[in-house]
């Protein structure tokens, strides 16, 4: 083994990355330093530091990150109308490149030669941050404990706790919790019953979100305004970008907004079934789309969205710092230059639909598309022509095909 003369490692403070701290430790003997990113993940985060204290870490980093997470990653995204395999909203994608960045960052500042990771050697989180770690500091080795050790399960990490007198956490109901990855965009909950993909998720797994059936019987309405592809105002109230994620966060987990139940295609290889809770993002997506569908030229909206699935599949697979994610970012941002204004959402038992929207630059004509005689420039003649023209090769198809 290669000698490791001191290590950063991301630090959640939960059993795995405290036993990967402890093994770290043991393993390397050096100097280990911990970093935490409040990524609005919900859970206090002193508890961390008096663990890492607890484990002899003298340098320990507890940053918040809300701000720089939906302004820098999930905004950007967002433009994009990114969804993988037309449905996840990718929290735990764009929180990789984040943290990752943060920990190269801590390395070079305290002349670490190892970051280190508690992602499993089955997930497309350890991919994530790799590729991130590479992208950001080509020389800086990556230490995955997961793919190192002789822990090969759940089940021996726990023993390997006990041995070792590292508190087991368990769920409400005194059981081993879920594998759960929460930010401010989504909690993300896999592992134990989830694994069967023909059981029922049961209710306690969700978090953040009422059961639809349950969500209050009146509708609520709200407006989201929105700045050159960006959201920045709620109820006409101007908001930091995680301040307005938070907000919508709450009234979208009021009304059972965002639930998603999904079997995904890992990158690694595996199919895998998880429960997904994406409240003000699901809303967020909705208002987007909305205010795009008055701002947007046509071609422009068509082209974003053959891009769309390839920009999202570059996330998911741990590309964000990658020149072709780039190269589809500044066509993604510049599209958005005149995506400003107000866009009404319903939210109702589980749904957020648009009801209304308005733009200074909107681009739709009511005299062009009016039902009514209207006086704008359009000769119907056009449109004889241009169906006939449109027409031509079908009849000749169909001709030789012998209709
Ligand atoms: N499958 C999701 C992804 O790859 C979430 C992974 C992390 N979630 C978890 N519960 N461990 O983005």
């Amino acid at each position: 083994m290669t000698k490791i003369e001191k290590i950063v490692l991301s630090y959640s403070g939960g059993l795995d990355t405290s036993i990967i701290l402890k093994w770290l430790q043991e393993t390397y003997r050096c100097e280990v330093v911990t970093f935490t990113a409040d990524l609005g993940q919900g859970e206090e985060l002193e508890p961390a530091r008096a663990k890492a204290e607890m484990s002899g870490v003298k340098d320990i980093r507890i940053v918040d990150l809300r701000e720089e997470f939906v302004n820098d990653f999930v905004f950007p995204m967002l433009r994009a109308n990114a969804l993988y395999e037309g449905q996840y909203l990718l929290g735990s994608s764009i929180a990789r490149p984040l943290i990752a960045k943060h920990l190269v960052g801590v390395a070079r500042e305290v002349g670490a030669d190892a970051v280190a990771h508690g992602a499993t050697g089955k997930g497309n989180d350890q991919v994530r941050f790799e590729l991130a770690v590479n992208a950001l500091y080509p020389s800086l080795k990556v230490i995955a404990p997961w793919r190192q050790w002789n822990v090969r399960s759940r089940t021996q990490l726990l023993e390997y706790a006990e041995k070792h007198h590292i508190p087991v956490p368990s769920d409400k109901r005194g059981e081993a919790p879920f594998s759960i990855d929460a930010n401010l965009l989504h909690t993300s909950t896999e592992g134990k019953i989830l694994e069967n993909p023909a059981e029922v998720a049961p209710d306690h797994v969700y978090q953040r979100t009422v059961d639809p059936l349950e969500a209050p019987d009146t509708p609520e309405i709200i407006t989201v305004g929105f700045e050159r592809g960006d959201p920045v105002s709620v109820n006409g109230k101007s908001m930091t970008p995680a301040a307005l994620l938070t907000e919508l966060n709450g009234l979208g987990g009021r009304h059972g907004i965002g639930r998603l139940d999904l079997v995904e295609n890992r990158f690694i290889g595996m199919k895998s079934r998880g429960i997904y809770e994406t409240p003000g993002g699901t809303i967020l997506l909705t208002a987007h789309r909305g205010i795009e569908s008055i701002t947007l030229d046509r071609a422009a909206a068509h082209l974003k969205d053959e891009i769309m699935p390839r920009y999202a599949e570059l996330i998911y697979n741990g590309f964000w710092f990658a020149p072709e994610r780039e190269m589809l970012q500044a066509l993604i941002d510049q599209s958005q230059a005149f995506v400003s204004g107000e866009v009404t959402v319903r939210l109702y038992k589980g749904s957020a639909s648009v009801i209304s929207r308005t733009s200074p630059w909107s681009l739709y004509s009511a005299d062009l598309v009016t039902f009514e005689d209207s006086a704008v420039a359009y000769d119907h003649h056009d449109a004889e022509g241009f169906i006939r023209l449109n027409g031509l090769r079908l009849k000749s198809w169909a001709a030789r095909n012998g209709r």
